[in-house]
């Protein structure tokens, strides 16, 4: 971390200390909803896009400098490792991820080659070093990768899902092999989001998007020990962002997973969350996406109801519960960001 960014105000939030507004970014805020990314992507695919170091950190800073947001994460998906993990990524228009040789048995497990990000996915660290010269240190970047949970859901299933049975079928059917697989992923993802650190985030987020598909006993047992292993083996001094959705049953729980901020969805009312996850850690949130679907209006109710459920207490960053929605109209996501800045000052 460079003494340009340490003073700005997200990294400020995420210690937990005040600012003079709130800050703010949104999940996936790159994306379809912008012209000039669906400029860029009728010539190249997904992945080509990932795998241009050049165009990846251009999508990345281009997107801040559009949207005003504090914050810029990015441009990279948390499938990317699983080509170097040899299970076969696709990108299914409509459809979303798909993984062509699902994980499914302890061999399946065991065939999983070890792997090192930094041979893996090499332009992931190319366009972070490329993003980080981009932003100049006007907004701290933010890298990423998918939680063990969520990885081992997409690599067991093959894609989406919604009830995730073939993933609780392993699980609760050979918790030998659940747990192999888990501790694989979760070294896989300390060394990747570590390789980020090293080359120039200034926080990551580690999206464990799917937890809150999980009774709660089943999260602690299955799923805490494993991102907790990941999160104690990130260097000190990096802010870690811990996200999930749905996760109204697990939010004692994830506190003690890790991180200094806990990402919030909007089913849960942000002051009880907090109150919940205690003093010592910052939230971030917790906006429903679909609200950006109406006027602006609308939106600044949206907006002023989740900065009264913080309270201006010190350590709250706004954002969307969840990404962007692609339908959105990108002016919606620049008139949130406004009016969380405007009416956040007035509060300061
Ligand atoms: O926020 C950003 O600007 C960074 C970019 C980013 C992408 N994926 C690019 C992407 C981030 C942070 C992600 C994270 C991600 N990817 C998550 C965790 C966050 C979450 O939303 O829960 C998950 C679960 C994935 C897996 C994934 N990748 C899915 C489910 C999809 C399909 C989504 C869809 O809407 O179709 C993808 C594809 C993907 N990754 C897109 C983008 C912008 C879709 C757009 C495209 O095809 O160009």
């Amino acid at each position: 971390m460079t003494a340009t960014t340490t003073s700005l105000p997200f990294l400020r939030a995420c210690r937990r200390e005040r600012t003079g507004f709130t800050p703010v970014w949104a999940m996936r805020q790159a994306g379809r909803y912008l012209p000039g990314y669906r400029a860029i992507r009728a010539r190249m695919s997904l992945l080509d896009l990932c795998k241009t170091p050049e165009v990846a950190a251009e999508v990345t800073v281009r997107t801040v400098e559009v949207l005003g947001v504090d914050a810029a994460i990015i441009f990279a998906d948390i499938l990317l490792l699983a080509e170097p993990l040899g299970v076969g990524l696709s990108y299914v228009k409509d459809e979303g991820p798909a993984i062509e040789r699902p994980v499914r048995t302890p061999e399946d497990v065991r065939r999983l080659p070890d792997v090192d990000p930094l041979d893996g996915v090499p332009f992931v660290f190319d366009a972070i070093r490329l993003a980080r010269g981009g932003l100049a240190g006007r907004v701290p970047l933010i890298g990423f990768a998918g939680g063990p949970f969520t990885m081992a859901s997409y690599l067991v299933e093959g894609g989406p899902s919604q009830a995730f049975l073939q993933t609780k079928r392993l699980m609760h059917g050979d918790p030998e092999a659940w747990h192999a697989l888990m501790e694989r992923l979760a070294a896989l993802t300390a060394r990747y989001l570590a390789g980020q650190i090293a080359a120039g985030v200034d926080a990551v987020q580690l999206f464990d998007s799917w937890i809150g598909c999980l009774a709660p006993d089943d999260y602690r047992r299955f799923v805490l020990p494993h991102t907790r292993r990941v999160i104690a083996a990130l260097p000190q001094g990096v802010p870690v962002i811990h996200f999930g959705t749905g996760t109204a049953g697990l939010l004692e729980a994830m506190r003690e997973a890790g991180g200094d901020v806990i990402g919030l969805d909007w089913r849960v009312d942000l002051a009880q969350a907090w109150g919940r996850l205690g003093d010592g850690v910052a939230v971030q949130g917790n906006l429903d996406p679909a609200v950006l679907l109406a006027g602006p209006e609308e939106i600044r109710r949206g907006v002023r109801a989740v900065l009264d459920a913080a309270g201006g207490r010190p350590g709250h960053i706004f954002n969307l519960g969840h990404g962007v929605l692609p339908e959105t109209p990108w002016q919606h996501v620049v008139a949130m960001v406004e009016a969380v800045h405007e009416m956040s000052r007035r509060r300061a």
